[in-house]
C-alpha cells in the first residue's frame, strides 16, 4: 500500500504564514519532509492554539565553549547564580499528602526538607540543625516534628524552634528567631518548586505562559505511575541537551525513524521567553532520510517502537487482524491515532479520548523549563525529566524520569510510585516499568558519558561545540539564558 503524502513540502505558503509573527526568520529545514504546522492542518479535531504557536528565532551559529561543561569554576558559579536563583522542581505534591510527610531535596551542597505542615501548606526548610549543623534528615518519611538525632533540638513542621534539652545553657538563643531558614515554595501542575532567592519573580511569572500550554491536559490530574533515577557520569547540561533535539535520531535511535520524522521537527524559542522552549516532532511519517518507505512500513515501525511506557497498549495488538487497515484516504498517522483513541478510552474517558488530536496521541512534544525540568505533553500517559548535579560533582548527574498517568474516570488516585534507583552501570531496560522507553534511554546513555570524555579531548584546541542553527536552537537558547544568569549581579 502506498499513499501520496497528504502534506505539501515546505515551499507552499501556509508555513510562511504560520511563522510570520515572531522573531527573525531562519531556514526551518532543508528537509523534504512534512512540517509540523502542515501536518496539524490535517487534524480532524480542534487543535489547541498552543500547538500553532510556532516560533523559530535565529540565535546565530556561534560555538559553545566546552569549558562550560568541564570547568569547576563554572560549576561553582552555577551554584550561586543558577541553583540559588531559579525555580527548581523538587517533587510531586502527591508525594507529601499528609502533615509531616516530607522528602529531602538536595542540590549540590544545599539540602531542604520539603514538608507538608499541619495546615496543609508545603514548606522548604533548610535541612540542617542550627546547633552544631547536623543534617536533620537523611531521607524522607513522615514525622511529627524535626528532632535532631545529635542532641535532640527540635523544630516544628513549620520550621519554628520547638525544644532544646538544655535551654538553660543557651542564653544566646532567642526561640522566636531560631527558626530553620526557608526557601520559597510554589506549585504548578502537581509539581512542587522551590527558589532560594527572595528577589526572584514568582513561579507563575517565571514559567512564562507554560501553564497555558498544559491547560487542556492538566498535569495535576495525573499521578506518578513510575519514577526511575540513575546517576550518569557527565555534566548535567550534557545529559539535558541529549534530549533537546531530534537531530540525533538518525544515528542514535535509527529504529525509530521509520515512523518518527526526525527532520520534521519544530523547535520553538519564543521571543522574550528565556525559561521555556519546545520541540514537536512529527510521528506517523517516515524520516525524509529514508527512501522507499510505504504506509505499511510506517505503521509497522510505529507500532513496534512506540515510546510510551508499559501500561499503554502493546503495539502488536494494534496490527492484529487482516481487517486492521487504514480506510481510503487515511494516512498511517490518522489510522494509528484512531486506534489509540479507542485503546486509551478506558484511561482517559470517552470524551477526552475522542477529542485528543493526532499530534497529542503520536508526536513527541517536549518542553524544557530552565534550568533543568522537562515535562512532555501527551493525551495518554506522559513523561517528565529532571537533570541535576550529583552532589558537588560537576561531572556527574542525577537523571530522574517520571512517568505520569491520567487517573481512569471513576477511580481513586493511586499512590505515587516509589523511586526506583538504577545503579550507574545498570541498563534502563532493567526498569521494566519504562516499557519501550527503556531501550531508547539505553541508546541515549550510550552517548552521554562519551560526550563528556570527548569534550576533554577537544578542550585544548580552544574551539567551541559546533551547534546547528535551527535543529539545536533550543540548546543555544538554553545557553543564552544560562550565560545571562551566570553574568548577573
Ligand atoms: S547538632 Fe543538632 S542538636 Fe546538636
Ligand atoms: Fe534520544
Amino acid at each position: 500500500m502506498k499513499t501520496e503524502k497528504s502534506v505539501a513540502p515546505s515551499t507552499n505558503g501556509s508555513h510562511a504564514r504560520l511563522s510570520e509573527s515572531t522573531g527573525p526568520k531562519v531556514q526551518l529545514s532543508g528537509s523534504t519532509g512534512p512540517k509540523v504546522q502542515e501536518v496539524l492542518e490535517t487534524e480532524t479535531r480542534p487543535v489547541p492554539a498552543v500547538f500553532t504557536q510556532e516560533s523559530a528565532t535565529d540565535l546565530g551559529t556561534e560555538g559553545i565553549p566546552v569549558e562550560r561543561y568541564l570547568s569547576r569554576e563554572i560549576h561553582e558559579l552555577e551554584v550561586t547564580k543558577v541553583w540559588r536563583k531559579t525555580w527548581q522542581m523538587v517533587c510531586r505534591e502527591e508525594e507529601i499528602p499528609s502533615p509531616g510527610d516530607h522528602i529531602v531535596y538536595e542540590i549540590v551542597n544545599d539540602s531542604f526538607l520539603i514538608v507538608r505542615t499541619d495546615d496543609g501548606e508545603i514548606k522548604a526548610l533548610t535541612n540542617a540543625c542550627l546547633h552544631r549543623g547536623r543534617r536533620l534528615r537523611a531521607e524522607g518519611g513522615c514525622v511529627p516534628n524535626f528532632r535532631c538525632p545529635f542532641h535532640g533540638m527540635t523544630w516544628s513542621l513549620e520550621g519554628k524552634f520547638a525544644s532544646n534539652p538544655s535551654t538553660w545553657d543557651f542564653p544566646q538563643i532567642d526561640p522566636g528567631a531560631f527558626s530553620l531558614p526557608q526557601a520559597r515554595v510554589a506549585t504548578w501542575g502537581g509539581w512542587v518548586f522551590i527558589n532560594m532567592d527572595k528577589n526572584a519573580p514568582p513561579l507563575e511569572e517565571y514559567l512564562e505562559g507554560l501553564p497555558e500550554h498544559f491547560a487542556h491536559r492538566p498535569l495535576e490530574d495525573r499521578y506518578k505511575a513510575g519514577h526511575i533515577a540513575k546517576v550518569i557520569p557527565a555534566n548535567w547540561k550534557v545529559v539535558q541537551e541529549a534530549f533537546m533535539e531530534s537531530f540525533h535520531l538518525i544515528a542514535t535511535h535509527p529504529q525509530l525513524i521509520g515512523s518518527v520524522a526526525d527532520e520534521s521537527s519544530q523547535y520553538d524559542v519564543w521571543p522574550g521567553k528565556r525559561h521555556i522552549s519546545r520541540t514537536i516532532t512529527v510521528a506517523g511519517y517516515a524520516s525524509p532520510h529514508i527512501t522507499g518507505s510505504d504506509d505499511d512500513a510506517v505503521m509497522a515501525n510505529y507500532l513496534m517502537n512506540r515510546q510510551y511506557y508499559g501500561q499503554t497498549v502493546e503495539g502488536r495488538d494494534l496490527v492484529a487482524g487482516e481487517n486492521v487497515k487504514p480506510a481510503d484516504g487515511q494516512t498511517p498517522r490518522q489510522f494509528i491515532a484512531g486506534m489509540l483513541r479507542e485503546q486509551l478510552e478506558p484511561l482517559l474517558g470517552a470524551e477526552q479520548a475522542a477529542s485528543a488530536t493526532d499530534c497529542e496521541l503520536l508526536d513527541p512534544i517536549y518542553y524544557s523549563v530552565f534550568p533543568n525540568f522537562a515535562p512532555w505533553m501527551a493525551a495518554g500517559p506522559s513523561i517528565a525529566y529532571r537533570f541535576r548535579p550529583n552532589g558537588d560533582d560537576h561531572e556527574s548527574t542525577i537523571f530522574d524520569v517520571y512517568l505520569l498517568s491520567p487517573v481512569p474516570p471513576g477511580q481513586e488516585r493511586p499512590a505515587p510510585a516509589e523511586i526506583h534507583w538504577l545503579e550507574s552501570d545498570q541498563p534502563w531496560t532493567d526498569a521494566v516499568e519504562l516499557g519501550r522507553l527503556g531501550p531508547v534511554l539505553n541508546q541515549d546513555d550510550n552517548n552521554i558519558p562519551e560526550v563528556q570524555r570527548g569534550m576533554k579531548a577537544l578542550a585544548r584546541f580552544g574551539r567551541g561545540l559546533t551547534v546547528s542553527r535551527y535543529q539545536e536552537s533550543r540548546i543555544r537558547h538554553f545557553h543564552q539564558t544560562l550565560v545571562e544568569y551566570l553574568e548577573s549581579e
